[in-house]
C-alpha cells in the first residue's frame, strides 16, 4: 500500500498564484454591495445536505472566488486523497496507519481490507458487543455487587476519548433512556473526581475506562481513584468485573488493572482518538440514547461520508467550508474561527470541534517533512449563544481580528418556553446580519443626531459607534437536533478538517506535539515530590518547583 503524499507547496500551484491575484482584486469587496447586486445570493451561495443546510453567502467571496478555490482543491488531487482515506491508504504517514474512522460508520456487508484483512465483519462484531451490553444495562440485568441495577455510568477518559462522547450525549439528551445517567471524568484534578463521585453509589455505578492506549496519566490515574473508592465504599476485588469494563486497543494493560478479557471493547490503531466516537469510545453514547439511536448517528455520518465523496466541490459542504477556510487563514491573514452553537444541548461542539481541528491540523511540516511556508490551522474558540454576545463579540464587532465564524442553530427547540426559541434564532441571524453589515460613520453620525445630540457631542461619540462589518460567517441550520443530523454534521466537520490537511499537505492524523509536555511532566512530578533534586533545566519551572514545595501541605 502506498503512502499517500500531498504537493510538497501548495503555494506553487497555478491556482494558489490566481487566488492571490483575486484577493489583491477583492481588497475592496463589500458584502452589502455583493447582496444589492445579486438578489439571488443567498440562493446562489447555500445549499442543503444530509439534514443540514448551509448559508455561506455572508462571505468575502463572488462566483470567481468559489471557482478558484475549487481550482485549487482539483490541483492538489483533493479527489485522489478522498479515495485514498476511505479506502485505508496510509494517510497518517509518521504513525503508519491509515485513517479509517469512515469505517465504522459503514452498513453491514461492506467491505474495506486493512493489510489484507476485511476490518467490517470486526466493526460490526463490536456493535454487536455494544448492543449487547447496552441491553443487559437498561433491561437491568448487569447487576452490581449488591445485585442491583446499575444506574450511573462514569466514562473515565480523556481528550477523544471525553470530548466526543460528551458532545453527543449530552446534544442528544432528549433522547436519553430512562434508568441509567452518563457522567464524565477527564481531568486528572482530584475536585473533579471529588464532586462526581459524590454524586454516586458504587453498588449502581459502571466505570467504562476509555483509553486507546491505556496509558494516559489522567485517565490511569482517574481508574485507580474509582477503584480505590468502589473498594473503600464497600465493592470487592472480586466483585471488580461487575464495575469496571474498558474500551482500549491495549488489552494486555487493561486485563493488568483488573478488567476481564471480555468486558473489554476493542479500539484499532487505524482510529484516531479525536475521530472515535463512533466506535466503542461511543459506548457512553449508546448508554445514554439507546442502541437504535446510536446506530441512527453512525448513519447520519454515513450520508455525509457518501455526499462527501460523491458530491462536486462546489456543492460539497465538507469542502465548501474547508475552502472558506484556507481562503481566510491564507489570504486574509485570519488566525483564528469561532463556533458559535445556538443551542444549549450543543454548547460542547466548541470543545470537541477545538481538539478535532487544532489536534489535526495543527502542524508546522508537511507530510514529507518539509516545514510549511504558510499557516495552517486557525485557533478553534468560542461558546455558546445567546450568551457570548455578552461577552466576546465584542471583539468580533469592533476589534481589530478578522474572525469567521460558524453559526449553528436548529429551527425547532426541544423545549420551547413562551418565544424564547424565536427570540434566540432572531438573535443567531441579528449576530451575522451585524457581522456582515456593520454600521458605517455616516450612518452612526446620522443615529445620534436623530436622537438630538448636539454636534460636537455627535462627533466625539460617532466614531466609537463604527462597526467596521464585512466580516463573513456562515449559518449551519438544522431542522431540529437529531442523532441521524449531529451525526452528519460532527462528521462534516472531520471532513472539513481533512480537506484543509491535504490543501496544506500535512498530517491531520499523528499529534506529536502533544508528547514533549507528557515527557517532561515526569521529570516535573520527581522533582515536586522530592525523588529527584537534580536542578530542572530553566530557571522558571525551578522556580516555580520550589514555590510549589516551600507551600504545598498534604
Ligand atoms: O494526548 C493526546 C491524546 O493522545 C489524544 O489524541 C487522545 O484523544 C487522548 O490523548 C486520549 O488518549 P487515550 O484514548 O489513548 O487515553
Amino acid at each position: 500500500m502506498a503512502y499517500y503524499r500531498t504537493p510538497h507547496d501548495v503555494t506553487t500551484l497555478p491556482a494558489w498564484q490566481a487566488l492571490t491575484q483575486h484577493r489583491a482584486a477583492m481588497k475592496d469587496f463589500s458584502m452589502r454591495d455583493a447582496f444589492n447586486a445579486d438578489p439571488e445570493r443567498f440562493e446562489h451561495f447555500s445549499l442543503s445536505a444530509c439534514g443540514l443546510f448551509l448559508d455561506y453567502s455572508k462571505n468575502l467571496i463572488d462566483a470567481q472566488t468559489r471557482d478558484l478555490l475549487v481550482q485549487l482543491a482539483n490541483e492538489v488531487d483533493l479527489q485522489g486523497a478522498i479515495k485514498a482515506m476511505f479506502a485505508g491508504e496510509l494517510l497518517n504517514a509518521s504513525e503508519g496507519r491509515p485513517a479509517l474512522h469512515t469505517a465504522l460508520r459503514r452498513p453491514v456487508g461492506d467491505k474495506l481490507n486493512v493489510n489484507g484483512v476485511n476490518v467490517m465483519p470486526d466493526v460490526h462484531k463490536v456493535l454487536n458487543q455494544i448492543t449487547e451490553l447496552v441491553t443487559r444495562i437498561h433491561d437491568g440485568l448487569w447487576r452490581g455487587y449488591t445485585e442491583k441495577p446499575i444506574t450511573d455510568v462514569v466514562n473515565i477518559g480523556i481528550g477523544g476519548s471525553f470530548l466526543g462522547p460528551e458532545l453527543v450525549s449530552e446534544a442528544l439528551l432528549p433522547y436519553a433512556q430512562k434508568g441509567v445517567r452518563c457522567h464524565y471524568l477527564a481531568n486528572i484534578d482530584g475536585s473533579e473526581f471529588h464532586e462526581l463521585s459524590a454524586k454516586l453509589r458504587a453498588e449502581t455505578t459502571l466505570f467504562i475506562v476509555s483509553s486507546k492506549s491505556f496509558s494516559t496519566l489522567e485517565t490511569l490515574k482517574n481508574a485507580q481513584a474509582a477503584r480505590g473508592w468502589y473498594l473503600a465504599q464497600g465493592g470487592s476485588e472480586a466483585e471488580l468485573y461487575r464495575h469496571f469494563i474498558a474500551v482500549s486497543s491495549n488489552n494486555a494493560a487493561a486485563v493488568e488493572f483488573g478488567i476481564r478479557e471480555e468486558n473489554i471493547f476493542p479500539m484499532w490503531d487505524w482510529v484516531g482518538g479525536r475521530y472515535s466516537l463512533w466506535s466503542a469510545i461511543g459506548l457512553p453514547i449508546a448508554m445514554s440514547i439507546g442502541m437504535a439511536n446510536f446506530k441512527e448517528l453512525l448513519s447520519g455520518a454515513y450520508t455525509m461520508d457518501q455526499h462527501f465523496q460523491s458530491a462536486p466541490f462546489e456543492q460539497n459542504m465538507p469542502v465548501l467550508l474547508a475552502l472558506l477556510g484556507v481562503w481566510y487563514g491564507n489570504f486574509w491573514d485570519a488566525k483564528s474561527h469561532a463556533i458559535l452553537p445556538y443551542d444549549h444541548y450543543l454548547r460542547n461542539i466548541t470543545k470537541h470541534l477545538q481538539q478535532l481541528d487544532m489536534e489535526s491540523n495543527g502542524k508546522s511540516v508537511r507530510q514529507d517533512g518539509t516545514p510549511v511556508n504558510i499557516d495552517t490551522g486557525p485557533v478553534i474558540w468560542g461558546g455558546v449563544g445567546c450568551n457570548g454576545q455578552h461577552a466576546y463579540h465584542q471583539l468580533l464587532h469592533q476589534g481589530t481580528h478578522m474572525i469567521p465564524a460558524d453559526f449553528i442553530v436548529p429551527v425547532v427547540s426541544f423545549n420551547p418556553v413562551a418565544d424564547h426559541h424565536q427570540w434566540l434564532f432572531a438573535n443567531c441571524l441579528s449576530q451575522s446580519q451585524a457581522l456582515m453589515l456593520g454600521k458605517s460613520r455616516s450612518e452612526s453620525e446620522a443615529e445620534l443626531r436623530e436622537r438630538g445630540m448636539a454636534e460636537e457631542d455627535v462627533q466625539k461619540l460617532a466614531p466609537h459607534k463604527v462597526i467596521p462589518g464585512n466580516r463573513p460567517s456562515n449559518t449551519l441550520v438544522v431542522e431540529r437536533i437529531s442523532p441521524r443530523r449531529l451525526g452528519a454534521l460532527v462528521a462534516m466537520y472531520e471532513h472539513k478538517v481533512f480537506v484543509q490537511s491535504v490543501l496544506w499537505g500535512i498530517n491531520a492524523f499523528d499529534q506529536w506535539g502533544v508528547e514533549l509536555g507528557k515527557e517532561l511532566g515526569k521529570g516535573v512530578y520527581q522533582r515536586l515530590i522530592g525523588e529527584n533534586e537534580a536542578v530542572a533545566e530553566d530557571a522558571s519551572t525551578q522556580g516555580l518547583i520550589n514555590y510549589f514545595r516551600g507551600r504545598h501541605r498534604g
